[in-house]
């Protein structure tokens, strides 16, 4: 503590160095597969209450990295609100200037976080002792033939060699395999297809197939981002068509479409 009789050295020990004018909030957060559909109710797998509000979440970083803080807001006058203004005491922040009123409810935000993240993987450049969870963490796993060959040991160089590296891809432990094959498009199997079923492409004139594997990996993480519900068929089908298109032009991101040029049915 200050030594008496030195006022000046008192004061500078108590103001606050960073004083946050902004939002409490209380989060309700849900743990959910999914998103309910409107109307819809579902099964959640946990629940929980955090402490939240943007100006609230900087104060007490700034305390907790040792900042002397106050925080400036107002909260309702019910439980949220006296759990809130407990929390930034807890957190070593001065509540001296944190109101509380009976005229309005302290403010919550209903938060649902799905678990649907979907993971694709592209084993680029492979390697022969690949981490083994990477086979069974991705829920995609797309690979071409030269990195097929790497992480199977086999020699990939039709389909029918491809059809094999990818059952060995599922033996590893993969959902979803995914093997690319230049003009002969791609080979896939999963869940639902468990035998490696063969998705070929247009029969286009190549100019540079520089980057085709990644103009295709690119529009696969369109596909399962923006249309999920399309079957894993036909998003390959389309990559397929996207990544001919890069094929037939000059370079590597100077060849990929944009979709104002590509047709419609793709979308
Ligand atoms: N000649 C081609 N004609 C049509 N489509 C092609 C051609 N070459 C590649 N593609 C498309 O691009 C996809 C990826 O090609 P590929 O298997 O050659 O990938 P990659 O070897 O990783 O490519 P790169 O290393 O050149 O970027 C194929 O699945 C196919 O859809
Ligand atoms: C596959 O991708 C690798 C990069 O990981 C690249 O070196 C190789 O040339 C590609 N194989 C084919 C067949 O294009």
């Amino acid at each position: 503590m200050a030594a008496s009789g030195d006022p000046g050295r008192q004061w500078q020990e108590e103001v606050a160095a960073v004083v946050v004018v902004g939002s409490c909030m209380t989060d309700l957060v849900s743990l959910t597969s999914r998103l309910p559909k409107t109307g819809e109710t579902i099964h959640g797998h946990k629940f929980f209450i955090g402490f939240g509000g943007k100006g609230a979440n900087q104060c007490v970083q700034a305390a907790r990295l040792g900042a002397k803080t106050s925080m400036v807001c107002k909260v309702g006058k019910d439980s949220f609100g006296n759990d809130y203004i407990e929390n930034l005491k807890q957190n070593d922040i001065s509540t001296e200037f944190a109101y509380q009123t009976q005229d309005a409810a302290t403010g919550t935000a209903s938060i649902i976080v799905n678990t649907e993240v979907k993971t694709l993987f592209n084993p680029a450049p492979a390697v022969a002792d690949l981490d083994p969870r990477f086979y069974t963490l991705s829920d995609v796993f797309c690979c071409n033939e030269t990195e097929a060959e790497i992480l199977t040991g086999l020699k990939v160089h039709s389909l029918a060699d491809a059809t094999r590296a990818a059952l060995l891809l599922k033996g590893k432990g993969c959902h979803v395999v995914i093997i690319t094959l230049g003009a002969e498009g791609c080979v896939m199997l999963s869940k639902t297809e468990p035998m490696p079923k063969h998705i070929p492409t247009e029969k286009v004139k190549a100019v540079d197939t520089t980057g085709a594997g990644d103009s295709f990996v690119g529009a696969l993480a369109f596909y399962l981002a923006y249309y999920p519900n399309l079957p894993l068929e036909e998003m390959l089908k389309r990559s397929n068509s996207i990544a001919a298109v890069s094929v037939q032009s000059a370079g590597t991101q100077s060849s990929y479409p944009y979709k104002k040029d590509l047709p419609l049915d793709l979308f």
